[in-house]
């Protein structure tokens, strides 16, 4: 396996590889890797990838002043080992001075998917998710790249922005990893406490209880984006948000259905975390 931390190095090799007609996949990462990522791994495996480059980056633009940015968890040495066992070929591990030169002054900035949702409230997230990945595909001239549906948003985010800016290559968003418990892996799991873990069932359960044919639940009442959002308070939860969009355009829907996606961010504790389901 290749491990880069020079730009230059890995866009030189991903450029020969393709050239030489090698199909590459890029599985963009903030590192602290667990199962959700080695599925995109794995996903991009079962895409006969060639070359499979992991970047590991925690990309300081994406985050807010009050943000994790500091906190957030970094483990160089697991995640290559992790890469490694799961099969990929290549590990990109830049720092933010190679990737943000000084001066660093352009940026790309999606105006309407990122409007909403987690856009509204982290402002600039969406504008600093966009810059770095348009930049590792600039890096790594994937064939394709891998994101998680986790974080839903962000991956209609990115297609825009592959559509708009006409990128060569295709997005490929994987399902939701879940604990066995149901809740949504995330590195930011390792912030909660038991207690904290326990109380965010809440979300996973929520959305898992939903008829898909109904739209009702357990109770065989019609689900609303309310009623979810006062279940999690009920569970000790502070909900940032439920909302009910359209799957695609991300538009406001007003009820849950056919062809939408439910979204969840909610903080438990200092943590904040996100769901998704999709209809
Ligand atoms: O989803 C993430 O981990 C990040 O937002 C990404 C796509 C790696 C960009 O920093």
């Amino acid at each position: 396996m290749k491990i880069f931390r020079e730009p230059k190095k890995l866009q030189k090799w991903a450029a020969a590889r393709r050239l030489a007609g090698k199909k590459v996949a890029l599985v963009p990462t903030m590192g602290y890797l667990h199962e959700g990522h080695l599925s995109l791994i794995a996903a991009a495996k079962k895409k006969g990838a060639d070359e499979i480059v992991v970047s590991v980056f925690v990309n300081p633009v994406q985050f807010g002043p009050n943000e994790d940015y500091a906190t957030y968890p970094r483990d160089e040495k697991a995640d290559l080992a992790k890469c490694r066992a799961a099969g990929a070929t290549a590990v990109f591990f830049p720092t933010p001075a190679n990737m943000y030169l000084d001066g660093h002054s352009v940026y790309v900035n999606e105006e309407t998917l990122s409007a909403g949702l987690c856009g509204a409230r982290r402002p600039g997230h969406f504008r600093g998710v966009c810059t770095v990945v348009a930049k590792l595909f600039n890096l790594a001239h994937p064939t394709f790249a891998v994101f998680g549906q986790k974080d839903y948003q962000q991956a209609q985010v990115i297609k825009r922005m592959v559509r708009d800016l006409n990128f060569d290559l295709e997005i490929v968003v994987a399902p939701i990893v879940r604990e066995p418990t149901g809740l949504a892996r995330s590195s930011r799991n390792t912030y909660l406490s038991a207690e904290e873990k326990e109380r965010a069932l809440a979300i996973s359960r929520a959305l898992g209880e939903i008829d898909a044919q109904t739209f009702t639940d357990a109770k065989g009442r019609r689900v609303t984006t309310g009623a979810i959002a006062k279940k999690l308070e009920k569970a000790g939860l502070k909900v940032d948000y439920v909302a009910c969009v359209d799957a695609t355009t991300l538009a406001p829907r007003r009820a849950i259905g056919k062809g939408t996606c439910v979204l969840v961010a909610a903080y438990d504790g200092r943590t904040r975390l996100i769901d998704n389901r999709v209809f």
